[in-house]
C-alpha cells in the first residue's frame, strides 16, 4: 500500500512542475536555464526497470504485441541517443546544464534497458545491434537526437493513446510504458528551450553557423525518414523509422489521418501542460499538424 502510495506521488511529481522563481523570465536568461534544467532535474522518477513486473499477455495479445514492427528501431534509437546526449553533455562546461544532460542521457539509457527487458520478456526476436558511434560532432549528435525526439514523440503520444483506447495494448501494458512517453514528453521540452537558450548565447557568426546546421540536421531526419519508409537501407530489413507515420494502420487502429492528427496534438499539449508555464513548447510539430488538417476533413 505504501509502495503504491509512493508510486503515485512519484507519478505525479513527474508530471506537474513549476519553478519555485516567481516572476517572468526572459528567454535566454540564467533564470530560463534555472528553470527548464530544474523543470527536468526535479521532475526525474526513479522508477528502477529491473523491478518491472511485465504482466503476463494473452496469447492473441502477445502475437500482436511481438509482431509489431518497431523494436529493433526502438532499441536502437534509445541506444543511439543515449551515447549522443553523452557526447553532447560532456563538452557543456556549465555545472547545472551538464548535470541536467547527463541526467536526460541516463533517462535514454534506461529506456533501452526497459526496452531491452519488455524484448527478453516476451520473446521478441531483435536483428543484432549495430555498433553505436561516438560522433564525430557532439552537437551534431544532440540536434539530431533532440529534433528527432520532438518528431516522433509527437506522433507516438498519439498512437500511443490510440492503442490504450482501441485496448490494442493492454492496460498493464500501457501502464508499464506510460512513464517512458511522459519522459520523452520532458525531454522534448528540456530540448525545446535548449534551443531558445542556446541560441542567444551565440554572437550572429556563430549564430549562422548554428542555423545552417540545424537545416543540414532536418534534411537529414526527413532523408532518414524518406529513405527507411523506401526500404533503402540496403538489406531491406531496417523495421519502420516511419512507424509514427504509418504505425495507426499497422496498429489496427480505425482512425482516419485527420482523427489521428487531432489525437496527436491533444496528447501532446495534455503531456506538457502541468510543466511551468513561462517555460517554451516545443511548436513546429504542432503547427505542421495543425497545417496539415486544414486541408483534410
Ligand atoms: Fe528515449
Ligand atoms: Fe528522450
Amino acid at each position: 500500500m505504501l509502495s503504491d502510495v509512493s508510486t503515485a506521488d512519484a507519478d505525479h511529481a513527474m508530471r506537474n512542475w513549476s519553478g519555485e522563481e516567481p516572476g517572468q523570465i526572459e528567454i535566454g536568461s540564467e533564470e530560463h536555464k534555472r528553470l527548464f534544467c530544474r523543470m527536468l532535474l526535479d521532475t526525474h522518477n526513479p522508477y528502477k526497470p529491473a523491478v518491472i513486473d511485465w504482466p503476463k499477455l494473452e496469447p492473441e495479445v502477445l502475437q500482436r504485441v511481438t509482431s509489431l514492427p518497431i523494436w529493433d528501431i526502438a532499441v536502437q534509437t534509445e541506444g543511439r541517443a543515449q551515447l549522443r546526449v553523452a557526447a553532447y553533455a560532456s563538452m557543456v562546461s556549465d555545472p547545472l546544464l551538464n548535470e541536467t544532460m547527463i541526467m536526460d542521457g541516463g533517462e535514454e539509457a534506461r529506456h533501452k534497458v526497459v526496452l531491452s527487458k519488455l524484448v527478453e520478456a516476451y520473446g521478441i526476436p531483435l536483428t543484432p545491434e549495430p555498433e553505436y558511434l561516438v560522433p564525430k560532432d557532439p552537437e551534431w549528435g544532440w540536434l539530431v537526437t533532440g529534433y528527432s525526439e520532438c518528431i516522433d514523440s509527437f506522433f507516438g503520444f498519439g498512437l500511443f493513446e490510440a492503442a490504450k483506447r482501441t485496448g490494442f495494448f493492454p492496460p498493464e501494458l500501457v501502464e508499464t510504458f506510460e512513464p517512458v512517453m511522459q519522459e520523452e514528453a520532458r525531454h522534448i521540452l528540456f530540448f525545446a528551450n535548449w534551443l531558445a537558450w542556446h541560441r542567444c548565447q551565440l554572437p550572429w557568426y556563430r549564430r549562422v553557423a548554428f542555423e545552417l546546421k540545424a537545416l543540414r540536421v532536418w534534411a537529414f531526419l526527413i532523408w532518414e525518414r524518406i529513405g527507411i519508409a523506401r526500404g533503402l537501407d540496403g538489406n531491406g530489413e531496417m523495421q519502420d523509422a516511419n512507424f509514427t507515420l504509418t504505425g495507426h494502420q499497422q496498429i489496427g487502429v480505425n482512425l482516419k489521418l485527420s482523427e489521428l492528427l487531432d489525437l496527436c496534438l491533444t496528447e501532446d499539449q495534455r503531456r506538457t501542460e502541468g510543466y511551468d508555464k513561462r517555460l517554451l513548447r516545443p511548436t513546429f510539430m504542432p503547427r505542421m499538424a495543425r497545417l496539415a488538417r486544414r486541408f483534410m476533413r
